[in-house]
């Protein structure tokens, strides 16, 4: 069969701004597509997407695993190997980061959350969404692997600085270099880190990866490169999360309504809003063998671009995916990947955005974003500067309550 092309032009402002229209112009060409601007395949159907992204290692490769499209980790970790060397790195950790473990925690969330948004409590009537709120998952990410609070900024640039720049390949080189001196700072800030938990031991993440036993034991350099990953893949992902569940929210009032009368709604609002607007928009591998996808022969080599967010609105799998409905069954929506590589970090990323935007909606319910600026990150894709407005302020200003684990 011909090869199905598409010329959609994924560096245009206007996919920033607003990529539904042009995944469904992808779309009406098919669901496997060839696209000229990427030199690359790219899958919108949700059926597609899940077998490419459930392959371990045999058709697809992880595309990160090129060094050279992912130089700023200077060793493999989990998100850049497959099979039994994915296995093993992964395995280290996961014990770390399931629903159970996370849970505990919950109070340090609430905690930072209710410093965030103290001012507002107290009277303020507006916010940056940015610097006084989706602060939080760097705070955690941090307090978790044991780096103090006063390099808390520090983290919070490099993390940036990475993750909005990167685009697997089509960076020019100012922004390589970019890339390049956040990743130095990060490794040799993680070199010292490393040696102080060497000497004092602290009860944390790091020291964990240390001190793992023989059979998972990771090199220096390893842990390095995980640290890295957990930190990029832990800070934007879910500022922009919590920051997209609210635009969410703000544009279908009647389903705010719901949540704010609801607050048990809300992880459900939650998984919705990933569905809807998902900040991750697509997960890149690369075909090792030839293949077929949807009619489309895939050769050796070739690179696919699983666009998960186009996936999370494909008719076949949803009904009316376009409506934004928070008592919709969302789960089984591609935005934490699925798979193999499936987010380590969900359990964590899900009660983050869970707390903050249950207090956000407890003192604002009818909050108001304005000034949104989604910058030029296409990879993950969020509000990267705003304002929150708080509007009418809710009549029961009660304390903010600290919820039972897995409440
Ligand atoms: C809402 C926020 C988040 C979103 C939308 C998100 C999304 C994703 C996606 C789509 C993948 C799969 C990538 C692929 O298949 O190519 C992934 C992997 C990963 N995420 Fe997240 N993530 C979030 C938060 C976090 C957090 C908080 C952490 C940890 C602190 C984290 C750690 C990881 C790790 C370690 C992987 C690699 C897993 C592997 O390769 O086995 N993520 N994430």
């Amino acid at each position: 069969m011909d090869r199905r092309q598409s010329d959609t032009n994924f560096f245009d402002p206007a996919f920033l701004e607003d990529p539904f229209p042009l995944y469904e112009e992808i779309r009406a060409v098919g669901n496997v597509v060839w696209s000229e601007p990427l030199q690359g395949w790219v899958v919108v159907g949700y059926d597609e997407a899940v077998s490419v992204l459930t392959d371990s290692g045999n058709h697809f490769a992880i595309l990160a695993g090129d060094p050279e499209l992912t130089f700023w980790f200077e060793a493999p970790n989990m998100i850049t190997v497959d099979g039994p060397y994915h296995h093993r790195l992964r395995a280290a950790l996961a014990p770390l980061f399931t629903r159970n473990a996370v849970a505990k925690w919950e109070r340090r969330v609430t905690q930072v959350v209710e410093q965030l948004l103290a001012p507002l409590v107290a009277g303020d009537d507006h916010f940056d969404l940015i610097n006084d709120f989706t602060m939080l998952p760097t705070v955690i990410v941090a307090d978790m692997l044991g780096v103090p609070e006063e390099r808390y900024g520090d983290f919070r640039r490099w993390s940036h600085e990475v993750v909005t720049n990167l685009s697997f390949g089509f960076e020019d080189d100012e922004t390589r270099a970019v890339l390049r001196r956040a990743a130095t700072e990060i490794n040799e800030y993680l070199r010292e880190e490393m040696e102080r938990h060497r000497r004092e031991q602290p009860d944390d993440l790091l020291t964990y990866m240390l001190n793992l036993p023989s059979d998972k034991a990771m090199t220096d350099e390893e842990i390095r490169s995980t640290a890295v990953l957990l930190l990029i893949a832990g800070y934007d992902t879910t500022a922009k999360t919590m920051a997209n569940c609210l635009i969410a929210l703000e544009r279908n009032p009647d389903q705010r309504r719901l949540a704010v009368e609801d607050p048990s709604l809300l992880p459900a609002a939650i998984e919705e809003g990933l569905r809807w607007f998902g900040a991750v928009q697509w997960l890149p591998r690369r075909a090792l063998a030839e293949t077929v996808l949807d009619g489309m022969e895939i050769s050796a080599g070739e690179n696919v671009y699983v666009m998960n967010s186009a996936a999370n609105r494909d008719p076949r799998r949803w009904v009316q995916p376009d409506r934004f409905d928070v008592s919709r069954e969302a789960k089984g929506h591609l935005a934490f990947g699925f798979g193999p590589h499936l987010c380590l970090g969900a359990p964590l990323a899900r009660l983050e955005t869970r707390i903050a935007i249950e207090q956000l909606l407890h003192v604002a319910p009818e909050y108001h974003l304005r000034d949104l600026d989604f910058g030029n990150s296409m990879f993950i894709r969020g509000p990267e500067r705003g304002i929150v407005e708080v509007g009418m302020r809710a009549s029961r200003q009660t304390p903010f309550a600290v919820r039972s684990p897995n409440g």
